[in-house]
């Protein structure tokens, strides 16, 4: 018994949210044993010799599931390694996190595949791939997919690009609808962008840097939209960053198109504006929008138009971010902070004296944040089934109820914290929140029953 009890963490004092729409956090505390939940329910007995965390004034959910992280290794070890951006993934209260394939060499081979994925293993999250649409992001030639899916890939994307020729994607989306996988676009018609560093609009007029339109993103999606239509294979759309974008999608999911979309949290909270003094922190792809596209954002998330909130977690060095901005590659991180900032934007609506947020206020809820941080994106990335097995894939996405796999993410709404660059887990140091202070603090993260995230400090 002492042994067993030895082996059993207690969460203890939390509010249990699930990630449904609507559903009131329940106080319960939750136990966990051999990486399973175990019991979950107020004022559960503490074996002797069981680790307790506590929870007080905390949301207990599901692991937070991020869609979208460049960790950069192989290629790019001094921005980032599958290490260092998995630490910051768990401080973020992520359990998964899928690893995009601009990597160099990319992630279009198997060999490639087993080795990042070998690199995740000792992670303190879950890291699963997504493989490249064509063979190193060149958009000429299809990636070998079947391979790769057979190896467990079911996300394909040449991020950091889109697939320019409509002709090869409609091959690829051919192909991924014979071998049950999702093929995800960065939406972004490099014609129409060309050159452009910011959004296209007043702020690139009044500070002279050539701008990129919403039409380039919205003609790629448009043709992306019709591909779907014409193959009935699924698709996912990433970083949706316009209103015409949201429109699209919303049109699209009225008429059954299989297709799913993700916002990241700097487009919801973040407008071109920022890029006033030129700071390299803020140019990314795509752009920053106006506020008229950061109140479709949230009004998408709010009526499930956008599916998901995934990071975009792009970090770069200082020595190749701190540029002129015109010079600057974009990207921003996002792991630590994700949560914080959205959460934070949600508790602070009813302050939102501009109108971005003040409409969806009352219809979003930090409980349905984990629908949009968990459930969605743990269903879209198809993590699961349950595995306990070391190494195996774990179950992600919830539910908090016995028998479910204790991915988990314990969340302190009051905290407030000062975003410090060199702080952060991350080998890089390109967030926008520099000196910011955010209310919200991810205190506690598990990872298949073991505390990786303890009082917001790693572990091991
Ligand atoms: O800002 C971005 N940075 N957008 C992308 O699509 C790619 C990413 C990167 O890899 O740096």
């Amino acid at each position: 018994m002492a042994e067993r009890a030895a082996k059993t963490l207690v969460i203890r004092g939390g509010r249990v949210v699930d990630g449904e729409a609507g559903a009131a956090p329940r106080r319960a505390d939750v136990a966990i044993e051999g990486g399973a939940i175990v019991a979950v329910g107020e004022g559960l007995s503490v074996p002797a010799g069981a680790r307790v965390l506590d929870a007080g004034g905390c949301v207990v959910g599901p692991g937070l599931v991020d869609l979208h992280a460049h960790l950069r290794q192989p290629g790019a070890e001094e921005a980032e390694t599958v290490e260092s951006a998995s630490r910051a993934a768990a401080l973020g209260g992520y359990t998964a996190v899928v690893a995009m394939p601009n990597t160099e060499p990319a992630i279009d081979s198997a060999e490639m595949v087993r080795a990042v994925l070998g690199l995740g293993r000792a992670a303190p999250c879950e890291v699963a791939v997504a493989g490249a649409i064509t063979v190193g992001r060149a958009g000429e030639r299809l990636a070998p997919m079947a391979e790769l899916a057979a190896l467990g890939v079911v996300l394909f994307t040449d991020d950091g690009r889109g697939v320019q020729d409509g002709a090869l994607l409609r091959r690829a989306l051919d192909y991924a609808r014979g071998l049950g996988v999702t093929l995800a676009e960065h939406c972004e018609d490099e014609a129409i962008a060309a050159g452009g560093v910011m959004h296209e609009g007043e702020w690139s007029g009044r500070l002279g840097l050539p701008g990129a339109p919403a039409a380039a993103e919205e003609a790629m999606l448009g043709r992306d939209l019709a591909l779907v239509r014409a193959t009935g294979a699924p698709m996912h759309f990433l970083h949706l960053s316009t209103a015409g974008s949201v429109e699209l999608v919303r049109r699209a999911k009225r008429d059954g198109l299989p297709v799913t979309a993700e916002v990241t949290p700097h487009h919801l909270v973040l407008d071109d504006a920022e890029v006033a003094a030129y700071d390299p922190v803020f140019r990314v792809n795509p752009p920053l929008r106006t506020r008229a596209d950061m109140a479709a954002l949230w009004e998408g998330l709010a009526d499930g138009t956008i599916d998901a909130v995934a990071t975009d977690h792009a970090p770069h060095p200082p020595e190749a971010k701190d540029q002129p901005f015109d010079q600057a590659p974009p990207g921003m991180l996002g792991l630590e902070t994700a949560l914080a900032v959205v959460a934070g934007a949600l508790a602070g609506a009813e302050k939102d004296g501009d109108g971005t947020l003040g409409p969806v206020a009352g219809r979003l809820s930090l409980p349905g944040l984990w629908w949009d941080m968990s459930v969605a994106p743990a269903a879209i990335a198809r993590l699961g089934p349950l595995d306990l097995r070391p190494g195996g894939h774990s179950a992600q996405g919830g539910p908090v109820a016995p028998g479910a796999a204790a991915n988990l993410c314990v969340f302190d709404p009051a905290a407030s914290w000062t975003v410090d660059p060199g702080a952060l887990a991350s080998r890089s140091a390109n967030t926008p929140y520099r000196g910011r202070t955010l209310v919200g603090r991810v205190r506690h993260t598990v990872l298949r029953g073991e505390p990786v995230v303890v009082d917001a400090a790693a572990q091991g």
